[in-house]
């Protein structure tokens, strides 16, 4: 029998997204359309804008991943979608609540995916976007890493160190207490008035203007960034992002600040917090006789050069030095529905379906 093929949809943030796998690890197509320029203006996501985009945009990536695939509906064995959790968001903050999540978001993806499912009389399977990105390399990567691995999983609504111990089974070694690296990294990005590169976000934005050929301004102070949580199993990042506020502040604003300087001691601190904390995870794995062998680092900001050399360069000089890091390619470490199809896998060859009555779940461990 040939390979199962699944159809899957994408719609948790701001990238909507659709792409086709199969069994064998093939994948068929992989379209993904974002939306930065609608929220540039805003300095971050606004949900209502983003839910939009998805709308719009959805009928035109399913179109496009059957296209690029040259396959019908009819070739398809399954639908999957993301689930949840979406990523945090204060646009809705009020004095009482912080509503988690973009749950409009999430409905546009997870209703297409039931209706072409009910449509086609396909089997659906809701997946945990997180477990997604951490599952992500074991679609592209050969050979893929070894279960238990660890994973460093960073993205805009999360920052955890996760054990995977089966394609089902994660356990939260690190999380943060408060907000996740990415969104730290749009929010500083905006303070420090970065532009967003054509058709990527701030976190891109902030790698470059960190990464090109141009020297700290002269005379800029050498600027030291609070150390955070020392010696704990958890990240924290907003301490960094009000020391960043206050020390533009404190200038007088952004024009007043020596913003290369200020932006590369932001960015090596973020990068910082990670290792300090990967490596206590490392030392917890060793702790408690895990024989973690393989270290994959996924998510949207695992897309950044420099984090996956400095994370390459920190674990070679310790005892871990054994231990093989994984970084799927960018492509893939930034929201795709390819990642989503592959986690749903071995649901749908075990046979283990969703009813069509399924709901979102903005909130949801993983
Ligand atoms: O995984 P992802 O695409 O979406 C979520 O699941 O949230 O991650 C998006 C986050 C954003 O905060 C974005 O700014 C950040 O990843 N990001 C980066 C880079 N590319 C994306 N951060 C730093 N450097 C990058 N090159
Ligand atoms: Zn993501």
């Amino acid at each position: 029998t040939r390979p199962f093929r699944v159809l899957a949809l994408e719609t948790s943030a701001d990238d909507t997204c659709a792409a086709i796998v199969d069994s064998s690890r093939r994948i068929w197509s992989n379209v993904v359309v974002n939306q930065h320029y609608l929220h540039e203006g805003y300095g971050g996501i606004q949900p209502l804008v983003a839910m939009h985009a998805h709308q719009r945009n959805i009928p035109t990536v399913v179109r496009q991943a059957l296209t690029d695939a040259n396959l019908q509906m009819a070739d398809i064995d399954g639908v999957a979608f993301t689930r949840g959790p979406g990523p945090l968001t204060t646009l809705f903050f009020t004095a009482f609540s912080l509503v988690p999540g973009l749950p409009g978001c999430l409905s546009i993806g997870l209703n297409a995916a039931k209706t072409l499912a009910a449509a086609t009389c396909k089997p659906l399977v809701g997946v945990h976007h997180m477990q997604a990105h951490a599952l992500t390399a074991h679609l592209t990567t050969d050979p893929a890493p070894e279960f238990p691995f660890l994973t460093l999983l960073v993205s805009g609504g999360h920052t955890m160190i996760v054990l995977a111990t089966s394609m089902h089974e994660f356990r939260i070694i690190a999380n943060t207490v408060d907000r996740s690296i990415g969104s730290t990294i749009d929010r500083c990005a905006t303070l420090l008035q970065i532009k967003w590169p054509q058709d990527l976000g701030p976190g891109p934005g902030l790698e470059r203007f960190c990464a090109e050929d141009v020297p700290d301004e002269a005379g800029a102070p050498h600027f030291q960034a609070p150390t955070i949580m020392r010696g704990q199993l958890a990240f924290s990042f907003t301490a960094l992002h009000s020391w960043v506020e206050r020390t533009i502040n404190a200038a007088g604003g952004t024009e007043h600040v020596p913003r290369r300087a200020l932006a590369r001691a932001f960015q090596n601190a973020a990068f910082a917090e990670l290792e300090t904390k990967l490596l206590l995870a490392l030392k917890w794995c060793e702790t408690h006789h895990h024989a973690v062998r393989h270290l994959v680092v996924s998510g949207g900001v695992a897309s950044n050069t420099l984090l996956r050399q400095r994370l390459k360069t920190c674990v070679s000089r310790t005892r871990f030095m054994e231990m093989k890091l994984v970084f799927p390619d960018p492509s893939f470490c930034t929201d795709n529905a390819a990642m989503i199809a592959w986690a749903s896998m071995h649901r749908f060859l075990a046979q283990d379906h969703d009813q069509f009555t399924i709901a979102p779940l903005p909130k949801w461990s993983i």
